[in-house]
């Protein structure tokens, strides 16, 4: 389980406090959406991991495989050059992470670092939905997974990604998405209500928001729970956390929604998080 509890702490970085509190308990392991089902745990040593869209931040990524597994991240933009991979990397040798031999390998690795990454580490750029990975074989990945991404993928765009991502994923592997759906510039701001982004039009919000990197395609949870389905996957678990702000001025009516929202229940208006276990095959 060790990958999962790396990638539950930088996870839990990106929930606010108040959030996690009211899951009663501290989160230190993502054990709470493994269910049942789950029959072992994530190999170790021999796992692949695909992490799409980490941004600037290699941290759970460079663990995984610090860890002995394959790693693979892939974004959009190239926010990192060999040299901040570099340096990502050694910032890791120093952290607290258990690690095997590739502790040597990587040593020797920064002390000539090349273009080429360590074995077992790829990193690639580009447009996940209309790029293939030479890299990555159909079916090779143990686990998927992206943080606070999929909100950021234009709609027209969504089903190819997903498609994509089914590709890869072992029938017995695992999907682990976390969807970040509040107004992000309200987020910024810190303010409680987090729907400022339902206010408007479709036509509006394409009209403005309409640059790739930063878009927000504004689907609720219920909506990618009809994506995740569409695309062939088995939805294994799901968390929702609602924003108690935004939920109190839906019940007030003092929050006016768009019309293309008005279909939606309160509660579904006001999921701020999302996370996801989805498989592509049937697990028993
Ligand atoms: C909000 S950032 C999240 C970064 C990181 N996961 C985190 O939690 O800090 C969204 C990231 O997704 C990447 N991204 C957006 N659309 C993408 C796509 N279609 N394929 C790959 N990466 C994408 C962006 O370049 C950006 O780095």
């Amino acid at each position: 389980m060790h990958g999962l509890y790396l990638l539950s702490r930088r996870l839990s970085d990106f929930f606010p406090v108040p959030l996690w509190l009211k899951l009663q308990r501290p989160i230190d392991s993502l054990d709470f959406v493994l269910p049942d089902w789950w029959p072992t745990e994530l190999p170790k040593n021999s796992g692949t991991y695909l992490e799409i869209g980490p941004g600037k931040s290699l941290a759970t990524a460079i663990r995984l495989w610090l860890n002995g597994n394959t790693v693979t991240v892939w974004d959009l933009y190239p926010w990192l050059n060999s040299q901040s991979i570099a340096g990502q990397f050694l910032q890791a040798l120093s952290g607290d992470c258990i690690s095997s031999n590739r502790k040597e390998t990587l040593k020797a690795w920064l002390k000539h670092p090349k273009t080429q990454f360590p074995e077992g580490f790829i990193y690639s750029t580009g447009l996940v939905a209309l790029r293939e990975l030479q890299e990555l074989r159909s079916q090779s990945v143990d686990c998927v997974y992206s943080i606070r991404v999929m909100e950021h993928i234009p709609v027209q765009d969504l089903h190819k990604l997903l498609r994509v991502m089914i590709g890869f994923q072992k029938s017995d592997g695992i999907g682990l998405h976390l969807i970040d759906h509040s107004f992000h510039a309200t987020h910024a701001k810190g303010s409680g209500l987090s729907i400022g982004h339902l206010a408007y039009s479709n036509l509006w919000w394409r009209l403005f928001h309409s640059q790739r990197l930063y878009h927000e395609n504004r689907l609720r949870a219920c909506d990618f729970h009809q994506h995740f389905i569409r695309a062939g996957f088995t939805i294994k678990d799901y968390k929702e956390w609602v924003n108690p702000t935004s939920l109190q001025a839906m019940e007030q009516k003092s929050f006016k929604l768009s019309k293309e929202f008005l279909p939606y229940s309160a509660q579904e208006i006001c999921v701020d998080q999302s996370l996801w276990v989805i498989s592509s095959g049937d697990i028993i």
